[in-house]
């Protein structure tokens, strides 16, 4: 075999993928990111966190202009919406941030390969795009991501039955947006319309929301959301859907197994994610992956097939940007022969709603699984003088100890 033309070559320039790049690069390493978007930054920079919470920002705003600044004796009277200008800022800071990414890998002499990656065999990357050819590497690592999950029954179609992305950019306030999926991003997305004058219905399967969150706190988030304004129906499931020119029908069967039909102008599915594996050539070369189509890896990040890595969504784990990084750090600093390794017990979540629902560590119930009997201290921000001074009186603290 010729001489590897790269230490490194990365397939996927989001969080996982570009910051591997770039530490590879610091420790000495020739490495290359291949991405098949032209900008890049990946599911959080270009259509995710990032233009998600510009929009959480801002709507938080238009909230607080509406219904709170009175209460701090402030009189912004006519509060009105300009939806373009605010769409418009959240696209300015998705740009400089993806063009902040770019400058990031130049700097650090990445090489960036813009096409879609083909893992043609250990080793070896094929392009297809602008960078087309043939790339050769010592080590390969996946870092494509995941997508979202579409419901069978009925199929994002960009419009009135939409994933994430088109929820970021809807023309105008939707008067009345269904949220199939009370996760992050349903919750997220779903106070965002609905702060801008949407009428908002979350529809979630289980009885209770963020399921990867502890229980009592979501069910706290539940009441301020309600409370917002948002109606919430637990243990619910949309089992049909029919577009009818400008408004969806959907039929949902109830906690109670009683089917009612309810009418939207918009759709949101936000029933999770999978991993994106899509195209790799991953099945030709006898790469492992789990029930769930994701990358079986072992503590080293190497799959079944030795030369190839995988870090962030693609893998095991909490689907999360910072967890990709820390996966992303810690493949790399392993292969450039230092200590790596990531704590999946320890990765901070934020949903983003307002009050923002924050955790680091396990669960009451995970906890209670791994450790039988624990301590629970709780505190109400009701009770807290710093949270009264900026009317913040909802929700509260709560550490769960061994
Ligand atoms: P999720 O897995 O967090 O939540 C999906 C929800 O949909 C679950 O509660 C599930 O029970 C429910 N569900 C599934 N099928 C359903 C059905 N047919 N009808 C009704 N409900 C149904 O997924 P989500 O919100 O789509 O987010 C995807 C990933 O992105 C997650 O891993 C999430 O953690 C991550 N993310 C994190 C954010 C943050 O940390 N702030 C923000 C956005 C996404």
């Amino acid at each position: 075999m010729a001489t590897p033309q790269f230490d490194l070559i990365i397939v996927g320039g989001g969080p996982g993928g570009y910051v591997a790049a770039i530490r590879a690069a610091q420790l000495g390493m020739s490495a290359a990111c291949v991405e098949k978007e032209k900008s890049l930054g990946g599911t959080c920079l270009r259509i995710g966190c990032i233009p998600s919470k510009a929009l959480l920002d801002s709507s938080e705003l238009y909230a607080q202009a509406q219904h709170h600044f009175a209460t701090h004796g402030i009189l912004a009277d006519n509060v009105r919406l300009d939806l373009a200008a605010m769409l418009k800022r959240k696209d300015k800071v998705v740009k400089t941030l993806t063009g902040g990414v770019a400058s990031l890998l130049k700097k650090n002499k990445v090489t960036r390969l813009l096409g879609a990656g083909v893992i043609a065999a250990p080793g070896r990357v094929d392009v297809v795009g602008e960078d087309a050819g043939s790339y050769t590497a010592k080590h390969i690592i996946v870092a494509t991501g995941s997508q979202p999950i579409e419901l069978p029954f009925m199929p994002f179609d960009g419009a009135r039955i939409v994933d994430s992305t088109a929820a970021l950019s809807f023309p105008e306030v939707p008067k009345r947006l269904l949220v199939v999926g009370g996760g992050a991003i349903g919750l997220e997305l779903g106070s965002v319309w609905s702060r801008l004058g949407s009428k908002v219905l979350v529809v979630e399967a289980l009885d209770r929301l963020v399921p990867g969150m502890d229980a009592e706190l979501a069910d706290e988030l539940k009441k301020v959301l309600e409370k917002q304004g948002i109606a919430i129906q637990l243990g619910a499931k949309v089992k049909g859907a029919k577009i009818a020119g400008s408004v969806v029908n959907l039929d949902i069967e109830g906690a109670d197994g009683n089917t009612t039909t309810q009418q939207a102008d918009r759709v949101l599915v936000a029933v999770g994610r999978r991993a994106f594996t899509a195209g790799l050539g991953l099945e030709k070369l006898g790469v492992q992956c789990d029930e769930r189509g994701r990358i079986v890896v072992d503590e080293r990040f190497q799959s079944t097939v030795p030369g190839i890595y995988a870090i962030g969504d693609v893998i095991a784990g909490p689907m999360l940007a910072h967890k990709a990084e820390e996966d992303g750090i810690a493949c790399v600093e392993l292969l450039a022969g230092h200590a790596g390794h990531v704590n999946y017990d320890f990765v901070p979540g934020v949903v983003y709603t307002w009050p923002e629902l924050a955790s680091v560590g396990l669960t009451e119930a995970a906890a209670r699984e791994r450790f039988g009997d624990v301590c629970i201290g709780r505190f109400p921000f009701m009770g807290n003088g710093r949270a009264r001074a900026a009317e913040e009186k909802d929700g509260l603290v709560k550490i769960v100890a061994d």
